[in-house]
């Protein structure tokens, strides 16, 4: 019988954390404020949005919210993003992404202060990773490791396979595993003989972005899946990337969609938020 990796469960565990966290900065006199920038209003971005800000409600962090037209030039939002780097009172920057085509994503989370980079995007708080210096670590992967230790799975010498290399969710991922002393593998589109790679995984991560592609062919009996797909099908109903029903029994855990990976991206955003606030 497989355990379910509750995300819901552990996200709220750790947002309560970072609520005390925050309650106690707040009797120091120290008040955490996020930005939240959204250039546009493509729907998907909107409800992101709007949770990062109910979150930040329930922490008790200030969001300010810039709702800037579609086309809002890049000059625009890069000048507003310096302004924000400036702002003492401003502990975090969050820009939603996909921002519009005119405007080059790379500029703009390099512009962002990497001291204020609660999303874990910018060139140095991805190096800081990779050498294992401090600095912010992208929510979604910093996220799936609080799930694996929360539910009592050790991640150390173990052969964990990485499926996509994103940088905001593969890349990332593979680094904090070694962060944690596993084996690591990246696998993606190119990977030959990809159902042999995956089969080999202790903890098989899946970020493929591709509807319910990995049936039980891909996963070793006993394997640990965390699932970092998300997907509406036309009749409105959420899948992963992992067909679940299929893979679940021969696993001995993994985690739904939704109710797994994807509360704790939000949770690790306040996470973060707090430890700028503190850190400053
Ligand atoms: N778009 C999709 N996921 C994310 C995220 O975690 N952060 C930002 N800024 N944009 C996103």
């Amino acid at each position: 019988m497989y355990k379910l990796i509750d995300g819901k469960k552990i996200s709220a565990q750790i947002k309560d954390e970072c609520r005390e966290k925050a309650a106690r900065l707040n009797e120091q006199g120290i008040k955490i404020t996020l930005a939240v920038i959204q250039v546009g209003n493509d729907p998907a971005s909107s409800v992101y949005v709007s949770n990062k800000k109910k979150g930040c409600e329930y922490i008790g962090i200030q969001s300010l919210s810039y709702e800037l037209p579609e086309d809002t030039s890049e000059e625009e939002l890069l000048a507003l993003v310096r302004k924000l780097n400036e702002d003492k009172n401003v502990n975090g920057i969050l820009v939603q992404l996909p921002l519009p085509g005119h405007i080059c994503e790379d500029k703009v989370i390099r512009t962002i202060d990497s001291h204020k980079d609660v999303d874990g995007f910018h060139p140095e708080s991805v190096g800081a990773l990779c050498i294992g210096q401090l600095g912010f670590v992208s929510c979604t992967p910093a996220g799936i490791i609080q799930l694996l230790r929360r539910s009592g799975i050790d991640i150390a010498g173990k052969e964990c396979v990485v499926l996509g290399r994103s940088n905001i969710v593969g890349k990332p991922m593979a680094l904090l595993l070694l962060r944690e002393n596993a084996t690591v593998t990246v696998a993606h589109s190119q990977t030959k003989n990809l159902k042999e790679v995956t089969r080999r995984a202790d903890i098989l991560i899946v970020a493929v972005g591709k509807s319910q592609m990995i049936t039980k062919d891909y996963v070793k009996e006993g394997a640990v899946v965390i699932d970092v797909g998300i997907h509406r099908n036309a009749a409105n109903q959420l899948s992963g990337d992992v067909n679940f029903e299929d893979v679940a029994p021969v696993c001995s855990a993994i985690t739904p969609v939704p109710g797994g990976v994807g509360p704790m991206t939000i949770a690790m955003l306040m996470h973060n938020c707090v430890e700028s606030a503190s850190r400053s």
